[in-house]
């Protein structure tokens, strides 16, 4: 099978650049600078962003064995600027950013045929490159004039300081397949079907008869996870449901849907538990930690009454990517539950499965696996729940409102029709009290924020057009049906700059 080797530099977009290649039908491999060596079915190379300078002390270098070798290499942002400086370029630190969406030129270069020669593409960079190696062409320059593609016919290298991987790179996965088909000459050669299997093996081998307790949390990743486990282990597979008392109407029902498939799960309600530690606390760090810290302990203890040694664990890769565990040289944006939230010492060894997935990738998987709709299609719900939805401090009250609201705004979104046009929508019950009127009375009630983001694999994401009548109808039902609450908001807010959820 003919694979592309990704080699990290720590861009939060790696995975997304593996992904790609995936997607095209292609195997991809993603390895660190240091542990980067090709195979019989290597047919090229991409170098991936990353957070440093290429002149900086202790910067990442390209793998020695690549410099000589004749290997088709592709270097996106900080592995452009790598190409360019070892084979004798210069980059230095820009005068002006160029971050998000900027407009550049292509010149007439394959990579880009069929592409409008002025194009949006996605860029992050503060370095650029001022000169080029002797052999390298400019083929497309931004705006302000900074080279933004370049190549070496003869040692068969590109070099894009934008981001082809990210979706709002016009033609970016035409760029993708020409490279990894015309230049590496690469033959389709992979699907999902392939890494389901491979999956299933790979569980097999790695648990042999161990007991293993999966983590059931009412979402989708957990509920590909534990189907794929099953695949491999049978009833070696214990699965725990445990209700933090922060979970939506719709996730506690999760555990019937998935008996109905024909996998048990036992149901343990640690509600009291979790909303006690959570008392008075604010930081939604702490939040995650304290969550994260008391999953472990409930599952230690259901392993424990199993004899089970390993935790089945659905983190998928943007857990990984934004908790920076995905690679050493990445940087932390904050720590998904599953995985910054995990105490230091733990008596139970992790088995997470769709660690290198993207979430419409973990959606794939799970209809491989006969997962039914209700659940492949549901929004990504987070690990902490309605912890990190409620600013500020938990309490029993703030979650029924916030559970109520939730159910009305879904419930609308879903008879309409207009769930399935939105990636993730949800409610943020705010730490703040609004003056309204109700009757000829003076009310003082909480306000809720709606938020509702379209997205390919949540790394960046857009807010979603809804419709005004709909909007009106979701906020005049919300505050005829949850008294408490006295003012709707909507968020028109991007990631970036903001993130999907609100902490
Ligand atoms: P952000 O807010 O980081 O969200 O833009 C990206 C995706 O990740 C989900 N998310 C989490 N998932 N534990 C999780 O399991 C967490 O602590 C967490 N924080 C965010 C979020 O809902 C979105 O789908």
């Amino acid at each position: 099978m003919d694979e592309i080797l990704i080699v990290d530099y720590g861009s939060q977009y790696t995975r997304l650049l593996a992904r790609r290649v995936r997607e095209i039908g292609i195997y991809s491999r993603v390895e660190s600078p240091q542990k980067a060596h090709m195979t019989s079915d290597t047919k090229g190379i991409i170098l991936s962003g990353g957070p440093q300078s290429v002149y900086s002390e202790n910067a990442l270098k390209l793998p020695n064995w690549l410099v000589s070798s004749e290997i088709p290499v592709l270097g996106v942002c900080y592995g452009m600027q790598l190409l360019v400086q070892t084979f004798g370029g210069v980059v230095k630190r820009g005068e002006t950013f160029e971050y998000g969406s900027t407009k550049v030129i292509f010149s007439e270069d394959p990579i880009f045929s069929n592409l409008p020669k002025f194009s949006d593409v996605w860029m992050s960079h503060g370095d650029l490159v001022e000169k080029l190696p002797s052999g390298f062409l400019r083929i497309a320059k931004s705006e302000l004039g900074v080279i933004a593609a370049t190549c070496s016919k003869d040692k068969k290298i590109y070099g894009f300081q934008f981001h082809p991987e990210v979706s709002q790179t016009e033609g970016g996965m035409e760029m993708i397949r020409h490279f990894v088909f015309n230049v590496c000459n690469a033959k389709e050669s992979w699907k999902m079907e392939d890494y389901a299997e491979l999956k299933v093996k790979e569980l097999r081998e790695e648990l042999g008869n161990s007991k293993v307790i999966g983590a059931i949390s009412g979402g989708v990743d957990s509920a590909v996870a534990t189907a794929v486990a099953v695949r491999a282990i049978g009833e070696n597979l214990k699965c725990v449901f445990v209700n933090h008392g922060l979970l939506r109407k719709e996730d506690e029902l999760v555990p019937q849907i998935l008996s109905q498939i024909g996998i048990d799960v036992k149901v343990v309600d640690a509600s009291e538990l979790f909303l006690e530690r959570l008392k008075s606390v604010r930081d939604p760090e702490q939040k995650r930690k304290i969550i994260g810290k008391t999953f472990i302990e409930v599952f230690e203890r259901e392993a424990k009454s199993v004899n089970a040694e390993y935790l089945l664990q659905g983190t998928i890769y943007s857990d990984v990517i934004e908790s920076a565990a995905a690679s050493s040289a990445s940087v932390k944006i904050k720590s998904h539950h599953n995985v910054g939230g995990l105490p230091e010492r733990m008596n139970l060894k992790l088995v997470e499965p769709l660690r290198e997935l993207f979430k419409d990738e973990v959606r794939e998987l799970g209809e491989i696996v006969d997962l039914p709709p209700e659940i492949l299609n549901r929004h990504p719900f987070p690990g902490p729940g309605l912890a990190i939805r409620i600013i500020g401090e938990i309490d029993q009250e703030r979650v029924n409102v916030l559970k109520k609201v939730d159910d009305v705004y879904t419930t609308i979104l879903k008879e309409n029709g207009e769930y399935h046009n939105i990636w993730q929508a949800f409610s943020v019950l705010l730490p703040v009290r609004s003056v309204g009127v109700k009757g000829d009375e003076r009310a003082y009630g909480y306000v809720v924020a709606l938020r509702a983001v379209d997205s390919s694999e949540g790394m960046t994401a857009s807010w979603h057009k809804m419709p005004f009548d709909l909007l009106r109808r979701i906020s005049s039902t919300i505050t005829d049906k949850v008294p408490e609450v006295g003012r709707v908001v909507y968020d028109i807010s991007d990631k970036p700059p903001a993130t999907i959820e609100w902490e």
